[in-house]
C-alpha cells in the first residue's frame, strides 16, 4: 500500500459544495467518514445497499468468465466483494483517492489489488480492462467528462462501464417523503453515528445536484461509451447504467 499523505491542505477540511465538489475537498471528507461508513451505509439504507452492488456485479461480470475488472472509487471495498462473491476467477483492482477508504477494503477484501488512484488520470496501460464498475463516485467527480475519458481509454474495445448511482427525487408523495429523509432524519442519524453531519448533507445534496439520465448519457456518448437504458432499483432511488466501449476504439 502505498504512504498515508498526512499534509493538511488549506480548506480539505470544509465539506465539498454539491454539484462543483473540489477533490481534495471529497478526499478528505471520505477520510474523515470511512470509520463509519459501512455501518452507516447499512443502517441509512435498511441494508439494501448490499443488493444494490450484487445487481451491479451482476450486470457487469454477465458472459464474462475470467475478466479483469477495475472497481474505481472502490472505497471500501463493499463492489469489489460483490464481484468476488459471483466470480472468484476474476482479476479485481480496486482504486480509490482515500487512503482511509482504502485501508479498509484491505482489511475487506484480500485477493483485491489495491491502487490509490485520482480517477481523472488513471495509473492503467489503455485497453487494460473488461469491466470499469463504479459505485456512487460519479456525483464526486470534480470533471467527469475527463473521469469518463479515462474509463473509456482504460477499457478494451466492447469493454463494459456499469455505474450505480442514487438517482434525483421525483415529483409526488415519494419525493416529498424522500425529500424529508435525506434533508432531516439522515444527517441527523449520521451526526449520532459518524459525528459528520456536514458530509452527510452533502451527499443528499450532491444527489439532488446531479444531472439528469438524459444529460449523463450524452456525456458517456462524447466518451465514446453507447450507453444503454438504465434500470431503476429500488423503485427509483438508485439507477444501474451500463455502457459499452465501441469496438472500433483504440
Ligand atoms: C460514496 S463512496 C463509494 C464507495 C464504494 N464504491 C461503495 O459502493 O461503497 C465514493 C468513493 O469515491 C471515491 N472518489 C471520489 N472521487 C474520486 C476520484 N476523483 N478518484 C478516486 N476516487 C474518488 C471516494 O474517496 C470514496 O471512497
Amino acid at each position: 500500500m502505498p504512504r498515508v499523505q498526512t499534509t493538511k491542505l488549506r480548506g480539505a477540511d470544509a465539506a465539498p459544495t454539491p454539484g462543483a465538489p473540489e477533490a481534495r475537498q471529497v478526499r478528505a471528507m471520505f477520510d474523515r467518514i470511512a470509520g463509519r461508513y459501512d455501518l452507516l451505509n447499512r443502517l441509512l439504507s435498511g441494508t439494501l445497499d448490499r443488493s444494490w452492488r450484487r445487481r451491479a456485479a451482476a450486470a457487469a461480470l454477465a458472459g464474462l468468465a475470467r475478466p479483469r475488472v477495475l472497481d474505481l472509487c472502490t472505497g471500501t471495498g463493499d463492489v469489489a466483494a460483490a464481484l468476488r462473491a459471483a466470480r472468484p476467477e476474476a482479476v479485481l483492482f480496486g482504486a480509490d483517492f482515500s487512503m482511509e477508504m482504502l485501508r479498509r477494503a484491505a482489511r475487506k477484501e484480500r485477493g483485491l489489488r489495491l491502487v490509490a488512484a485520482d480517477a481523472l488520470a488513471l495509473p492503467f496501460a489503455a485497453a487494460a480492462f473488461d469491466v470499469v464498475t463504479v459505485a456512487f463516485g460519479v456525483r464526486n467527480f470534480s470533471d467527469r467528462g475527463r473521469a469518463f475519458a479515462e474509463i473509456a481509454r482504460v477499457l478494451k474495445p466492447r469493454g463494459r462501464l456499469v455505474i450505480l448511482e442514487f438517482a434525483p427525487a421525483r415529483r409526488g408523495l415519494f419525493g416529498a417523503c424522500r425529500r424529508l429523509y435525506c434533508g432531516f432524519l439522515l444527517p441527523r442519524i449520521a451526526a449520532l453515528c459518524a459525528q459528520s453531519p456536514a458530509a452527510y448533507r452533502y451527499l443528499p445534496a450532491s444527489v439532488d445536484r446531479f444531472p439528469p439520465p438524459a444529460e449523463l448519457l450524452a456525456e458517456l456518448e462524447r466518451a465514446g461509451l453507447r450507453p444503454e437504458a438504465p434500470q431503476s432499483l429500488a423503485f427509483g432511488v438508485v439507477a444501474l447504467c451500463s455502457a459499452l466501449k465501441d469496438a472500433n476504439s483504440a
